[in-house]
C-alpha cells in the first residue's frame, strides 16, 4: 500500500467536506490548530486499544454514546456532569448485571461535524447550505449563519479541551466513586420503575461495598472503586480539522489522532477509495466503521484489509446500523464472513441510526424498535456464537421528548414538549437508563448460554 501522511487523504475524492468560500482562513485556521497541544495523548489512545481487545475477546462490554452533535450554545458544566451521572448509571447497570467491565466511550469533547443527506435545505423558496454541525457553520437560517466559517474549528477545539478537562476530573476525582452511587441518579428520573430499579441496584452496591470494605478492600486503597476510565469519540469527517490535531508519538513513532480517543467512520463516507478510510487507516486510534445496509460482505472485508492489515485485536469496531427492519436480514451475513475470515473485531449495534423516522414534522425513533433491534443484534450474535460486543447510541441527560415510547410512554403529540434536538433524537435520561436494565438482562443470559454451550461441548467432549 502506498505511503501515508496525515496529507494524503487530500489527493482523493471526499464525501460531506464542505466547501469553504475563504481558503486562506481555512488554512491560517488549521495551521493555528496544528500548532496547539494534542487533546487527548498516545498513551490513553493505546489503553483504550488494550480495553477494546478485552471486549474483542468477550471479557468486557462496549458502551458507548452521546449527543447525535454536540453544539457550541450548551456547554455548560452542569450539561457534562449530568451525562457523565447517566453514563456511570448505564455503565455500572450493565456491569452488575453482566459481571463485566463496561469500556466507556463517550460521544462527546468533538463530536460537532455532521453528515447530511442534501447539500441545501429550502425553505419558503430560499435555498441555503445545509447546516453541517456547529464546527462548520450555523443552525439559524441565514446565509450568514449556514456559509462555512474556518474559525469554528478553533471553539470546536476549545470547547472539547473544556470538556475533556471536566470529564477527566470528574472520572478521577471522587465522582465516579461507587460510593457516591446513590447520587447518579437525575431528580426528574425518580419515581420512574427505572429509577426503582436503579435505587436498588445502587442498595445492593452499598451493601457489597459494605463487605468488601469490612474485608479491608475500600475507595482508599482500591483506586477502581474510587475512579474510573472515560474515553471520548466522534465522527473523523471534517479531516482537514482532524490532520491539523494528528501528530507523531515520541515513544513509539507513530501517528495518532489527538482530537479524541476513539474516531469512527460514518456510513456515508466508507468508500474503499476515498478520503475517509485513507485517513483513519494511518493514525493508530481505535476506528469504528458504521455499517449500513447498503455494505456487502466481501467490501468490509477490504475495509478491514486496510484499516486493520494486521488483524489487531482492539483495532476495528464495527458498528453496525442496520434499522430492526433489516437487521435480521443484513446482520448475520455480515457476521459469519468476519468470523470465517478470522477477523479481529469488536462489533457493536447502533440502533439509532437505522430506525428514524418523520411524524409531524419532527425526526424520531421508537423507544421499542431501538431495543429490538438490540435484541436482534444479541439473537444473531447468539446464533453465530460470536460476541455482541457493544451499544452506539445517541442520549442525553435532559427529560427531552425525542424519541417515543419509554416508560413514559411519550406519544407524537408529545415531541414538541421539548425537543432540544438540532440533528438526530436522542433517547432521554431514563429512556436510557431503561435501555441499560435492558442490557444487562440480555448480557447476562448470553453469559449463561455460552456457559451452557460450553459445557455441552466439554461433555462431549469437542472442541471447535
Ligand atoms: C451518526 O452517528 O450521527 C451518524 C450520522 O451515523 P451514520 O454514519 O451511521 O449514519
Ligand atoms: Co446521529
Amino acid at each position: 500500500m502506498s505511503t501515508w501522511t496525515p496529507a494524503t487523504w487530500r489527493g482523493l475524492p471526499a464525501k460531506q467536506i464542505p466547501d469553504y468560500p475563504d481558503v486562506e482562513s481555512l488554512a491560517a485556521v488549521e495551521n493555528r490548530i496544528a500548532g496547539y497541544p494534542p487533546l487527548v495523548f498516545a498513551g490513553e489512545v493505546r489503553q483504550l486499544r488494550q480495553r477494546l481487545a478485552t471486549v474483542c475477546k468477550g471479557e468486557a462490554f462496549l458502551l458507548q454514546g452521546g449527543d447525535c452533535a454536540e453544539s457550541f450554545d450548551d456547554h455548560g458544566a452542569n450539561t457534562i456532569r449530568d451525562f457523565f451521572r447517566v453514563f456511570l448509571q448505564m455503565a455500572s447497570i450493565v456491569t452488575f448485571g453482566a459481571s463485566k467491565p463496561v469500556v466507556k466511550v463517550g460521544r462527546i469533547a468533538g463530536q460537532f461535524a455532521k453528515p447530511r443527506s442534501s447539500t441545501s435545505e429550502r425553505r419558503q423558496g430560499i435555498e441555503l447550505p445545509v447546516y453541517r454541525g456547529d464546527i462548520v457553520n450555523g443552525y439559524d437560517f441565514t446565509l450568514e449563519q449556514r456559509t462555512p466559517d474556518p474559525e469554528r474549528q478553533e471553539a470546536a477545539y476549545r470547547q472539547s479541551a473544556a470538556s475533556l478537562n471536566l470529564l477527566r476530573a470528574f472520572a478521577s476525582g471522587g465522582f465516579a466513586n461507587y460510593e457516591n452511587i446513590h447520587k447518579w441518579t437525575l431528580e426528574f428520573v425518580a419515581g420512574t420503575p427505572a429509577s426503582e430499579r436503579f435505587a436498588s441496584l445502587a442498595h445492593r452496591v452499598s451493601e457489597a461495598l459494605g463487605f468488601m470494605a469490612a474485608c479491608g478492600i475500600d475507595a482508599e486503597n482500591a483506586t477502581a472503586l474510587r475512579s474510573t476510565e472515560f474515553y471520548t469519540s466522534h465522527e473523523a469527517l471534517l479531516l482537514g480539522y482532524e490532520q491539523s490535531l494528528t501528530r507523531t508519538d515520541s515513544t513509539s513513532g507513530n501517528w495518532y489522532a489527538t482530537s479524541g480517543h476513539m474516531l469512527w467512520i460514518g456510513d456515508r463516507t466508507r468508500q474503499l477509495d476515498h478520503a475517509h478510510v485513507e485517513f483513519c487507516r494511518g493514525v493508530q486510534n481505535p476506528i469504528g466503521l458504521k455499517c449500513g445496509p447498503s455494505i456487502s460482505a466481501d467490501e468490509l472485508i477490504r475495509l478491514l484489509d486496510i484499516l486493520n492489515p494486521l488483524n489487531e485485536p482492539g483495532r476495528i469496531v464495527l458498528i453496525a446500523r442496520m434499522g430492526t427492519d433489516r437487521i435480521e436480514d443484513r446482520l448475520p451475513e455480515l457476521v459469519k464472513h468476519v468470523r470465517r475470515e478470522g477477523r479481529e473485531v469488536v462489533w457493536s449495534c447502533d440502533p439509532m441510526h437505522g430506525n428514524t423516522i418523520e411524524a409531524g414534522g419532527y425526526k424520531t425513533r421508537a423507544f421499542d424498535r431501538v431495543v429490538g433491534e438490540i435484541g436482534s443484534f444479541f439473537d444473531i450474535h447468539e446464533a453465530e456464537g460470536t460476541y455482541p460486543g457493544g451499544v452506539h447510541i445517541e442520549m442525553t441527560s435532559r427529560d427531552v421528548t425525542e424519541c417515543l415510547g419509554g416508560a413514559h410512554a411519550l406519544s407524537h403529540e408529545d415531541l414538541p414538549l421539548m425537543y432540544e434536538t438540532k440533528c438526530d433524537p436522542r433517547l432521554n435520561a431514563s429512556q436510557s437508563v431503561e435501555l441499560a436494565f435492558m442490557l444487562s438482562e440480555r448480557l447476562s443470559d448470553f453469559k449463561r448460554s455460552v456457559r451452557t454451550q460450553h459445557m455441552t461441548k466439554h461433555v462431549n467432549g469437542t472442541t471447535r
